[in-house]
């Protein structure tokens, strides 16, 4: 790209495992892909940000003195959102341009807007010539998502897209707001990614409504024990305490106190190699999301289904905060062909339209390059 200064990315992302659990202080096993947002960038002297992108049309120009109005405009929201709030936060917003690329789809549930919001302050901070903290850019991101985009969310996917390392996982204590990198390796296996396509609605409320029922089951749960978020509690302990709380609430605490202690075995699977252990979790993992949580839907089911089926594979669930989006299978290299051809067959017979298959690797999180 001529005439710009810098070139920035920020990726978007899959969650192997710990799904609907950062918001309650849990561990979560995200890793960085390849798709990701570029952001173009260059000073211009103005006090506006001039906003452009590959795949839409139109341009939009943000007024630096009048950040606060643009929460309606569907895509722009994001990128004035986070110049409002990484300005509110200190530091300094040069007007500038930015050409926009993003390859990770919009509402796949792979956290394109995450990678648009970090890499839109990582973008602001090169142009100020400041080198920030990636922590500090995830958690004003995940503000800018919170107050502009109206989704109560927690911190994984801004952390992830931020953070990531290409060839690994990160173990990310949502309560501490810190990491462990672990190799992402998966011996013999491969991990698929596939979009179930469905038309996205209502993922917000429903979002915000699951996340109310969580804090209502801590709540009820804190008259009783010392814990400050539902991650505190063991297994054991929430089985004797499960009596005080009432069908659904009770339902969404369980999913959380058990996908917490998925988490932790997952990742010590990874670990040391143990892929059939790793593949039995995400298919618990996905069930948990579909009887307790309900999160899933009939279409991620049926993708989840149709994978789970196919001989070469050892797991498969939902990734991401459901109601749509992807799954993610793990699945023997040598049927992987075969797998993706079934498993899209036999969806579409289920559900009446394609899903869609992305190739993508396990990538770094921000880059920034000097063009
Ligand atoms: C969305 C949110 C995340 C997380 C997941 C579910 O992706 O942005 O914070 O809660 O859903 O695990």
């Amino acid at each position: 790209m001529n005439n710009y200064t810098y070139k920035i990315t920020a990726a978007g992302r899959i969650n192997i495992i710990g799904e609907h659990i950062d918001y309650c202080g849990g561990k979560v096993f995200p890793a960085a892909l390849s798709l990701c947002n570029t952001v173009y960038v260059r000073p211009n002297g103005t006090n506006r940000i001039n906003l452009s992108w590959t795949t839409l049309p139109g341009n939009v120009s943000l007024d630096l003195d009048n950040f606060e109005s643009y929460k309606n405009e569907t895509h722009a929201k994001f990128q004035a959102g986070c110049a409002y709030l990484w300005n509110q936060a200190g530091h300094k917003v040069l007007g500038c341009d930015m050409l926009m690329d993003c390859t990770v789809p919009f509402g796949s549930g792979l956290s394109s807007s995450a990678a648009i919001e970090v890499s839109t302050i990582a973008a602001l901070a090169a142009v100020a010539g400041e080198r920030p903290d990636k922590k500090e850019i995830a958690l004003t991101a995940q503000k800018a998502e919170r107050e502009y985009a109206g989704v109560n969310c927690g911190i994984m996917d801004q952390y992830a897209s931020a953070n990531g390392k290409k060839n690994h996982a990160l173990i990310l204590d949502c309560k501490s707001v810190t990491h462990e990198y672990v190799p992402f390796e998966l011996g013999d296996y491969r991990l698929v990614i596939i979009n179930c396509n469905k038309p996205h609605n209502l993922v917000e409320s429903k979002y915000n409504e699951r996340r109310k029922e969580t804090e209502k089951a801590l709540e009820i749960l804190q008259k009783h024990c010392e814990i400050s978020c539902l991650a505190d509690l063991a297994v054991e302990e929430f089985k004797r305490r499960k009596h005080l709380l009432n069908g659904k609430v009770a339902d969404r605490a369980e999913h959380v106190v058990n996908e917490c202690r998925r988490v932790t075995l997952a990742a010590e699977a990874m670990k040391r190699g143990d892929m059939l252990t790793l593949g039995r979790l995400l298919n618990e993992s996905h069930k948990s999301l579909k009887e307790l949580y309900e999160v899933t839907g009939k279409e991620l089911d049926a993708l989840a289904e149709a994978a789970q089926s196919h001989p070469s594979c050892i797991g498969s669930r939902m990734t991401g905060a459901g109601f749509g989006g992807c799954t993610i299978s793990l699945v023997h290299k040598d049927g992987v062909e075969h797998f993706k051809k079934t498993v899209s067959e036999k969806y579409k017979n289920a559900v009446g339209y394609d899903c869609k298959i992305y190739d993508a690797e396990i990538a770094d999180g921000i880059t920034v390059t000097k063009l």
